[in-house]
């Protein structure tokens, strides 16, 4: 471990990111303060981040929820980097749209604020996402920060054919938007990072669905398969060490995509297949004809730049997540 650098504030810490990053901040010398969802009956463990190493003195755990957008404040106080990981994830649409967008913009809003309030935060790294670059009518293979989402592109497209997850890209586009206009405007200095789908291994105790997904020709989930026409993936733990990267790079500014490999459906059959035999993998001839939408890849070319490099290729990326699904008994 590291030497002490300060405390800082990940949001979140339940989920699939979060606590991978806050594993590696301590790691990395940082004290900790993670937000939780309230839970008035104590009835979640949170034994996987309270064993981490270093957590006893170094992790303390707060509660806050974003539809309390003043409740980060106690977490963010004497921080002096936040990492806002949280958000609103409604795939099914079991709420409006409009409802899950106002909850991500109002405690992300809220978080921000507790940032300027507190006077001791250097930056705010905030966790973006692919979908927030993507779904537009621009026909590019590739797509670079420059490149936003359409929001009414995606409620008209209804992208996947369906609405599902509609409002997760748009809360996630207007949330991203929204934070960089607020630094602007208050001289806060916040960068985003926008991860494309998130594989690898996992330590909390829910299963993630950006690797559920990936793993879904594994599954035999025929219903994801147009999500995996063309899919672009990191490393859960080169997306972990990003943000901190970003959070330590005195230059960093503005959006910063990091994305390492893109592989369409038949190239992942193929690789797979390959790979684990013992899976009942459908031919990659057989998937030529999957119907979906074709998403475009995300350039990681303003990372690498800065000087940021990727550890971790399709190999560790596919093997750890499998490993991982087997001891956690998915798999
Ligand atoms: N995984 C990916 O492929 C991927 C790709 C690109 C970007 N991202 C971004 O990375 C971040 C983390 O994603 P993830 O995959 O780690 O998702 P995740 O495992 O579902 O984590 C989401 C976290 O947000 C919390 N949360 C949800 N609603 C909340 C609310 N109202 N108040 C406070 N916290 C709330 C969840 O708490 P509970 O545990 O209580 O539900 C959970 O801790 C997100 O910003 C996501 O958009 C992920």
């Amino acid at each position: 471990m590291e030497g002490e650098k300060g405390t800082v504030c990940v949001t979140g810490g339940t989920g699939f990111v979060a606590s991978w990053l806050i594993m590696r901040l301590l790691e990395h010398g940082y004290s900790v303060h993670t937000t939780i969802r309230p839970d008035p009956d104590h009835k979640r463990d949170v034994s996987f981040l309270t064993s981490l190493p270093g957590a006893s003195e170094k992790l303390r755990i707060f509660e806050a929820d974003l539809s309390d957008p003043e409740s980060f404040g106690v977490a963010v106080n004497g921080c002096i980097g936040v990492f806002h990981v949280a958000t609103p994830v409604d795939f099914e649409n079991r709420e409006p749209e409009e409802v899950v967008t106002k909850r991500a913009i109002d405690g992300m809003l809220g978080i921000l604020k507790a940032c300027l309030k507190a006077k001791t935060v250097k930056r705010v790294v905030y966790t973006s996402s692919a979908s927030a670059v993507i779904f537009n009518d621009k026909d590019a293979d590739v797509m670079d920060e420059t490149y936003w989402t359409d929001v009414e592109y995606v409620r008209a497209n209804k992208i996947f054919g369906a609405t599902f997850g509609a409002s997760y890209f748009i809360s996630k586009t207007m949330t991203e938007k929204t934070a960089l206009e607020f630094a602007e405007e208050h001289k806060l200095d916040l960068v985003t990072i926008i991860p494309s789908f998130v594989m690898g291994p996992f330590i909390c105790p829910k299963f993630p669905g950006s690797v559920h997904t990936s793993l879904a020709l594994l599954f035999g989930e025929k219903e994801q398969y147009g999500s995996l026409l063309n899919l672009s993936m990191v490393h859960v733990d080169d997306v972990a060490r990003a943000h901190i990267f970003l959070f330590e790079h005195s230059e960093a500014k503005g959006r910063y995509n990091c994305s390492s490999h893109t592989i369409t459906i038949q190239e992942l059959a193929k690789f797979l297949s390959t790979k684990y035999p013992e899976f009942p993998i459908p031919p990659a001839e057989s998937l030529k004809d999957i119907k979906g939408d074709k998403m475009a890849g995300l350039s990681s070319e303003k990372l690498l730049k800065s000087g940021f490099r990727y550890k971790y290729g399709l190999d560790e990326m596919f093997n750890e997540a499998i490993q991982c699904c087997k001891e956690k008994g998915y798999l």
